[in-house]
């Protein structure tokens, strides 16, 4: 009788496979590297992603409103409005003046266009005087005298009057004329608009 045995197979086999799977310590772990072709391939996939992130980003960005309304750098909205020649209306919040002249009306960026500072409306002389260096200007914002380079800034405006009709501020930042206060529905002040005069005109 003859006794077969695989004993010595498995030992061999277990002794071929301790040989390639065991790490010896040290040893450099070979990580293939990309050739030129996948390179350029990464790079430009990556190139895309960033472009497509940058793109949407912007989108997004010029979407959202910058500023709410009723905040500085956003829309106001003005019930009434002064009668001609009167003193002006103040919205400390919109940092504007809604002035009534004789030639018509105007929303009044309440910044000095000389250094900066905050002038103030003098019902005494019924002007704006600027506390700084004296700059003074008419109640429509035309420069009167000072050091001030141009006469005072001006907000973009739309008055809405009660038969529907729309008056609409021109490019250059002139008052509206002709408007009765009785008329008006709603004036709407674009603090976001900033017209600069071309000079003390
Ligand atoms: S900042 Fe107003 S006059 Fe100088």
């Amino acid at each position: 009788m003859t006794v077969t045995t695989n004993k010595p197979a498995q030992a061999g086999a277990v002794a071929k496979a301790s040989k390639t799977d065991v790490k010896v310590p040290g040893e450099a772990i070979q990580v293939p590297l990309p050739n030129r072709r996948e390179f350029l391939f990464y790079c430009w996939g990556a190139s895309l992603a960033l472009f497509a992130a940058a793109s949407g980003g912007a989108i997004i960005w010029f979407m959202l409103p910058r500023f709410k309304e009723g905040e500085f750098g956003g829309i106001f909205r003005e019930s009434s409005i002064p009668d001609r020649g009167t003193s002006p209306l103040n919205n400390a919040t919109g940092k504007y003046w809604l002035s009534h002249a004789e030639d018509g009306l105007v929303a009044l960026y309440k910044v000095c266009t000389h250094l900066g500072c905050l002038y103030a409306w003098v019902e005494n002389s019924f002007r704006f005087e600027c506390p700084c260096h004296g700059s003074k200007y008419e109640l429509n914002g035309l420069w009167i005298e000072g050091p001030a380079p141009r006469s005072l800034d001006r907000f973009s405006m739309t008055v809405k009057l009660t038969s529907g009709a729309e008056l609409v501020t021109n490019a250059t930042g002139d008052p509206i004329p002709g408007i009765d206060p009785s008329q008006v529905a709603e004036v709407v002040v674009d603090t976001g608009s900033r017209i600069k005069r071309a000079g003390r005109v």
